[in-house]
C-alpha cells in the first residue's frame, strides 16, 4: 500500500509501503489529509478498518481498483471512512482536486493535531487560571521533601497531583505506592501499611514488609486520610516524626525514608474539630496543603479536556463519529460536573459508544435539557420515567460505573438498581 504518491507537486508528500510503516510516521508526525492507495487488493478489510478507525482526524481519500468495490466490507469502510474514492485508472485532474477539496475542509475544521504526551511531560491537562496555579504550586513543593496534604473533590485529580509531585521530585526513580485507606478493611490496614513479623499473629508464617517500608527511596501517597483508625493516626504521627516504624508483632525499630502525600475529600479541619483526627496528625500533614480545583471551576478547561478524551479513547468510539457538538460542548458547560473529571470521562467514553451521528449531542451524553422543557414535551409519565433514568444515568457516571455506590446514592437496593436499569435499557 502507499499513503501517498511521490508525484504530488505542491504538496509535502510522506510516501510508505504498508500499514505498519503509516502507523509509525503518523505517531510522529500529523498529515492532514492520507492518500489509500490499494492496487491489488492486498490489504486486509479489517486492517484497513482499524486503521482508519484509529487515525479518523486525516481525511482520507482512498484509490482502488474497480474490481474490488464488490467487497461488502470495503464498501463499508468506504463509506464510513472516506471523504472521497476513485477506481483505477486514476484520472490525475480529479484527484488533485478531490485532494485540495479534502485539504481545505481540514483546514476549515481547524481540527486540532492529536494530542501528544511526550514521555516525561505533565499529566494535569488543563489551560485555566486555576489549573495553572496547582501546576506552578505543585512545581514548587514537588522539590521540598516535605508531606503534602492534598484537598478536593472526589474524581478531581487528587491522585493525578500526587504522581506529578512524586514524578517532578528528586525521588522520581524511586516507587510511588498509592493505598485508598477507605477501601481497606481496618483490622487489615495496619499490617498492610507496616507489615508484620512472622508469627504475629495466625497465619503470619513469614514477615511482611508493609507498603510504607516498600515506597522506601520513593513515595507513599495515603488516599482518604480522613478514614484512618485513630491508633493508626498515631502510628502514622510517630513515622513523620521520628521516620521509624514498628512492623506488627515487632520490637525491632526499622527506618524507613518515604515521602508522605495524603489525599482527602472530607474536610479535615472539621473531622479534628469532631475528634475523629488527632489535630497533631493534621498539622504535621499539612505542611503543604494543595487544593485541587473542582471541574465546576474551570470549565473553560472542557473543551481542551473533551478533546483530549475523545482522542484517548479513539479505538473505542463508533466509526462515523468525527467529534463533539456545538449544542453538546454548551451543555457540558451548562452541567455541575459533581463527579469532576472521572464523570466526564465516562460520559464521554459511554457518548463515543453509543452516538449515532457524526458528532455526539447533548443526549448521548445524557445531559438532558431543562426539566420544564421535558414536562411541556413529553407530559407527566414520561416526565417521570425521564427524570428516573437520568437520576440512575447520572448517578452511574458519578460513580465509575460501581452499582453499589450508586445504589447507596440513589437511596435504593442493589437488586431495584438492577432492576430500574433494566426498565431503562441502561448497560451495567
Ligand atoms: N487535569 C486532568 N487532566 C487529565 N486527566 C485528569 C485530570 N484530572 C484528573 N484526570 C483523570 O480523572 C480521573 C480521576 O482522577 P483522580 O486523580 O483519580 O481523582 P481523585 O483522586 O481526586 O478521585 C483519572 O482517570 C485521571 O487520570
Ligand atoms: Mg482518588
Amino acid at each position: 500500500m502507499r499513503l501517498a504518491c511521490g508525484e504530488l507537486p505542491g504538496w509535502d508528500v510522506c510516501t510508505v509501503d504498508n500499514i505498519a510503516a503509516a502507523r509509525k510516521v503518523l505517531e510522529q508526525q500529523h498529515y492532514a489529509v492520507g492518500l489509500l492507495l490499494d492496487r491489488k487488493g492486498n490489504l486486509e478489510s479489517e486492517d484497513i478498518e482499524r486503521f482508519l478507525q484509529h487515525h479518523h482526524q486525516i481525511r482520507w481519500i482512498g484509490v482502488f481498483n474497480g474490481d474490488l468495490l464488490h467487497r461488502p466490507q470495503l464498501r463499508e469502510a468506504i463509506a464510513t471512512h472516506l471523504s472521497d474514492f476513485h477506481t483505477l485508472p486514476v484520472d490525475t485532474v480529479r484527484l488533485y482536486h478531490s485532494l485540495g477539496h479534502a485539504h481545505g475542509m481540514a483546514m476549515l475544521a481547524k481540527s486540532a493535531p492529536p494530542h501528544k504526551r511526550q514521555s516525561g511531560s505533565r499529566h494535569i491537562d488543563g489551560k485555566s487560571a486555576t489549573i495553572c496555579r496547582l501546576r506552578a504550586h505543585i512545581d514548587k513543593i514537588a522539590t521540598v521533601d516535605a508531606p503534602v496534604l492534598i484537598s478536593g473533590e472526589s474524581g478531581s485529580g487528587k491522585e493525578l497531583a500526587a504522581q506529578e509531585i512524586h514524578a517532578q521530585s528528586p525521588r522520581a526513580s524511586g516507587p510511588f505506592i498509592a493505598i485508598n485507606c477507605a477501601a481497606i478493611p481496618p483490622s487489615l490496614i495496619h499490617s498492610e501499611l507496616f507489615g508484620y513479623e512472622r508469627g504475629a499473629f495466625t497465619g503470619a508464617a513469614k514477615e511482611k514488609q508493609g507498603l510504607i517500608e516498600a515506597a522506601s527511596g520513593g513515595s507513599i501517597f495515603l488516599d482518604e486520610i480522613g478514614d484512618l483508625p485513630l491508633d493508626l493516626q498515631a502510628s502514622l504521627l510517630r513515622f513523620l516524626q521520628e521516620r521509624t516504624i514498628y512492623r506488627v508483632g515487632g520490637t525491632r525499630m526499622v527506618s524507613v525514608d518515604a515521602r508522605v502525600i495524603t489525599a482527602t475529600h472530607v474536610d479535615l479541619p472539621k473531622a479534628v474539630a469532631a475528634g475523629r483526627f488527632r489535630e497533631d496528625l493534621y498539622y504535621r500533614l499539612s505542611v503543604f496543603p494543595i487544593r485541587v480545583p473542582p471541574l465546576r471551576e474551570r470549565k473553560e478547561d472542557l473543551p481542551l479536556l473533551t478533546e483530549i478524551i475523545f482522542n484517548k479513547f479513539a479505538d473505542e468510539k463508533s466509526p462515523q463519529l468525527k467529534g463533539i457538538s456545538k449544542q453538546a460542548l454548551r451543555a457540558m458547560t451548562q452541567h455541575d460536573w459533581p463527579g469532576n473529571i472521572r464523570e466526564l470521562i465516562n460520559r464521554m467514553r459511554r457518548a463515543m459508544v453509543l452516538a449515532e451521528n457524526r458528532l455526539i449531542m447533548p443526549e448521548d451524553l445524557e445531559l438532558a435539557p431543562q426539566e420544564d422543557a421535558i414536562i411541556l414535551r413529553d407530559g407527566l409519565d414520561n416526565s417521570r420515567g425521564s427524570a428516573e433514568r437520568a437520576a440512575i444515568w447520572n448517578s452511574l457516571a458519578r460513580c465509575g460505573n460501581n452499582i453499589s455506590q450508586a445504589a447507596r446514592d440513589l437511596g435504593v437496593s442493589r437488586m431495584t438498581l438492577y432492576r430500574l436499569m433494566a426498565k431503562h435499557s441502561i448497560a451495567p
